[in-house]
């Protein structure tokens, strides 16, 4: 069976006492929960890595980076490096979340130098596609989301296509309560397998985790995640809540 992972991006919030006390109580209800498939991934702000990374690794969740450099390193102010990230043990990193995509206009070829360095640091990207509105309405969000997997990731070899993980968010399902159904999102995760599939072959698709990201909570999670091609999400508003990520921990099939 494929790796459900639920991650938490907590974005720009919390000071570092408000981050302390949501890790501590992440930490408490985590620590009981039946984890066989699942992984938690907790995405802070940078500035809190560090602390993350010491609960997760005594409370049995991973940490993630909210962005990397794609420079490997050297004269680049306020920049951080993959290398960096792995050596505060960080294992996981989103790359090209559409709020960088669009206030900070990371491109495509920058997004996929992001997903070679995290790889050569053993950093698994989990990597955020997904279409705007005026795309769906227009019919062509398929495309749209089939170019944003290739043009950043179909350079990999099969060895490096194995350890990314694939973030569907529909841009205008983020942080605006108004969720894709489970029948929307189910659709695009097959169609994204589907096109993994035509490149890398059945065994390596079938074995890579799609999660879903966009307004999911903890009343809307177990149908979503109870999709077949949908193996768990990437949650931003309801992360920040500990009460309410760990109901959508516990929502995992
Ligand atoms: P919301 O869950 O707040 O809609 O955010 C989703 C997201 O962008 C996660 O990366």
């Amino acid at each position: 069976m494929r790796k459900q992972i639920v991650a938490g991006n907590w974005k720009m919030n919390k000071t570092f006492e408000e981050a302390d006390e949501l890790l501590f109580e992440l930490a408490e209800g985590i620590e009981p929960i039946e984890l066989e498939n699942v992984e938690v991934v907790i995405c802070p702000p940078a500035l809190y890595l560090e602390m993350s990374t010491d609960v997760g690794l005594e409370n049995g969740f991973s940490v993630g980076a909210q962005n990397c450099s794609n420079k490997e390193g050297g004269a680049y102010t306020g920049e951080i490096s993959a290398e960096m990230l792995k050596s505060l043990d960080v294992d996981y990193c989103i790359v090209g979340h559409s709020e960088r995509r669009k206030y900070f206009k990371e491109t495509a070829q920058e997004l996929a130098e992001k997903v070679n360095l995290l790889l050569d640091n053993d950093i698994t990207p989990i990597f955020c596609c997904g279409e705007v509105i005026e795309e769906r309405d227009q019919n062509i969000h398929f495309q749209v989301v089939q170019k944003q997997i290739e043009n950043s990731l179909f350079h990999l070899t099969d060895d490096e296509m194995a350890n990314v993980v694939i973030a569907y968010e529909p841009v205008w399902a983020i942080g605006t309560g108004r969720t894709a159904t489970s029948d929307q999102a189910q659709e695009m995760h097959a169609f994204i397998r589907q096109i993994l599939k035509g490149k890398y072959g059945n065994e390596l698709a079938e074995g890579l985790s799609v999660i879903y990201g966009g307004s999911c909570n903890a009343q809307n999670a177990r149908e979503l995640f109870a999709q077949p091609d949908v193996d768990g999400g990437l949650i931003g508003g309801a992360s920040l809540n500990a009460a309410d990520f760990l109901t959508i921990i516990k929502s995992v099939k």
